[in-house]
């Protein structure tokens, strides 16, 4: 079956950041690719033929433990090459998520057991999904179950190249490649993402983004705490005032092909450690608050895929990046600021400290008159009570935006569930003693107080919708898909949605 080869993707990463992979045309056969077979329980996805092929698996599958549930794999040998099996689960729980993570438990089992050359059929007998989706979502899987994070590890071995093939008929190739940009985007930001609060403070994540922009064709400027002083950045400045570390924002710009058309803004709130400030988190599971910088690293993702991708649409990423300590010069539970817009905040728990910093970064972006404003944030536990890691809330102040963000999640296999803004919430957030506070009074309702909170720095007029992703974020054990750490929650998404608009 992999008689006509058309395409051959190397999905590995390796030292030479950025060029992980390439296009291979015409292919370099190797005749030996594993062969990786989708199962929705026990039926098998191969398309029409492979009749041979078939028979020896419904064989296999009579004895075996294989029940072609999610994250489980098999391998098998056949003839002179092996076999992975690998389950999306029983039909009526499908979504696309589960083809990607599949395609990655393929290849991670692989490559635990030493298999580095893969093949995927090109089509799929998938209800619901289109050729392309799926070449894009089994082939941006496969790269993502290379990835192991290594940077701390004394004993790591070099991981040998690894190649994917798609086998058969390929219509056309632009879903492949674009696969491969994707893949190689987020395989450039997941060691970055996974490293420690001591590793990553705000200056590593700034030079970071700055030679990732110019890689990638994309404009960087960054903004220290003199400037944010000058322009009244007072949110990310209060945040900041505990830790040695300076705050910095983050400024990225695709500049697309219509110069005329109004830009996307996509903000990321960074804050690469979040103790809690003055109002200390408990000790237990602190170390997990390095993740809480992961909006920005869904955004720089969002932004190295769109580059990559030549979108038409001209897209800014902003990230706010701050450490949030406890320092002698912390501010402190009372404390008021005034934000980037001009609005005062009474600061009632500095652990709220993630809108502090994306009221700044959403006034900075309602000054670049967008189409639309996004924002994602590790913000709030109240999320993750709701919806534990099955789905990011999304919630805003148009409803177009947020469907589409929705629809754009489903194809890209990132789930979104809305929760709602009713003016009950921004009630809760007015303060008696500044314009707003930075907690809710009643205390109910944690993800749509803060949303609450944040929509005050959009101007009306301008559609903007916010994800919390603090329950999507970060593995805390390993996936049959990913090892423990960062997922890059909600550059998949962003990148579909940008390039459905496009
Ligand atoms: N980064 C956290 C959100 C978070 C908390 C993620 C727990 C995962 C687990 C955020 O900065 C935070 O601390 N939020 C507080 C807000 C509260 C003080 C209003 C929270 O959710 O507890
Ligand atoms: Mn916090
Ligand atoms: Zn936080």
């Amino acid at each position: 079956m992999v008689d006509q080869q058309t395409h051959t993707q190397n999905v590995q990463k390796d030292s030479n950041k950025n060029e992980n992979f390439s296009l291979h045309d015409p292919p370099h056969r190797t005749k030996k690719e594993a062969l990786i077979i989708f199962f929705q329980g026990s039926e098998n996805l191969l398309p029409a033929g492979h009749s041979a092929l078939k028979k020896q698996i419904s064989e296999f599958l009579k004895n075996s433990a294989f029940k072609g549930q999610a994250g489980q794999v098999s391998i098998l040998p056949f003839k002179d090459r092996q076999l992975i099996l690998t389950g999306l689960g029983e039909a009526k729980n499908f979504y696309n998520g589960l083809l990607e993570q599949a395609a990655g438990a393929a290849v991670r089992s692989g490559c635990a057991a030493g298999i580095n050359t893969y093949a995927i059929d090109a089509q799929i007998k998938l209800k619901g999904v289109s050729e392309a989706d799926y070449q894009l979502l089994a082939g941006r899987g496969a790269c993502w179950g290379t990835y192991t994070f290594t940077t701390f590890k004394s004993d790591a071995k070099k991981t040998p190249k690894t190649t994917l093939v798609f086998a058969g008929v390929v219509k056309g190739r632009t879903a492949i490649q674009t696969a491969e940009k994707q893949g190689a985007s987020l395989l450039s930001t997941a060691d970055l993402a996974n490293l420690p609060g001591n590793a990553a403070p705000p200056a590593k994540i700034a030079s970071w983004a700055k030679k990732m922009a110019k890689e990638n064709g994309l404009s960087c400027q960054i903004l220290g705490p003199a400037e944010l002083a000058k322009k009244g950045c007072g949110g990310i400045l209060s945040v900041a005032e505990g830790s040695a570390q300076d705050a910095k924002m983050i400024i990225l710009k695709h500049a697309g092909t219509d110069p005329k058309a109004k830009p996307i803004v996509l903000v990321g709130k960074t804050v690469t450690f979040d103790s809690g400030g003055i109002s200390l988190k408990p000790g237990k599971g602190m170390d997990w608050m390095r993740y809480d910088k992961c909006g920005g690293m869904a955004v720089l993702t969002a932004m190295q895929m769109i580059a990559r991708m030549n979108l038409k649409t001209p897209v800014v990423g902003i990230l706010g990046a701050a450490e949030n300590m406890p320092g002698s010069k912390a501010t402190r539970p009372g404390d008021i600021i005034k934000a980037y817009n001009g609005k005062t905040i009474e600061v009632l728990n500095t652990d709220a400290e993630g809108r502090l910093i994306l009221a700044d970064a959403l006034g900075l972006a309602a000054d670049l008159k967008p189409a639309a404003i996004v924002d994602l944030a590790t913000l709030t536990g109240a999320v993750i009570v709701a919806l534990g890691s099955s789905a990011a809330a999304v919630l805003g102040n148009d409803d177009r935006l947020i469907g589409n963000l929705i629809s754009a999640g489903a194809t890209a296999g990132e789930r979104l569930w809305q929760l709602p803004l009713y003016t009950d919430y921004t009630n809760d957030m007015k303060s008696d003693f500044a314009d707003l506070a930075n907690l809710s009074k009643s205390g109910g309702a944690g993800t749509a107080t803060a949303a609450a909170f944040l929509q005050e720095f959009v101007p009306e007029g301008i559609p903007w919708a916010h994800l919390d992703i603090a329950g999507m974020a970060w593995y805390q054990s390993p996936k049959p898909h990913q090892a423990a750490g960062a997922t890059l929650f909600g550059a998949r998404l962003l990148a579909q949605w940008v390039s459905d608009r496009d």
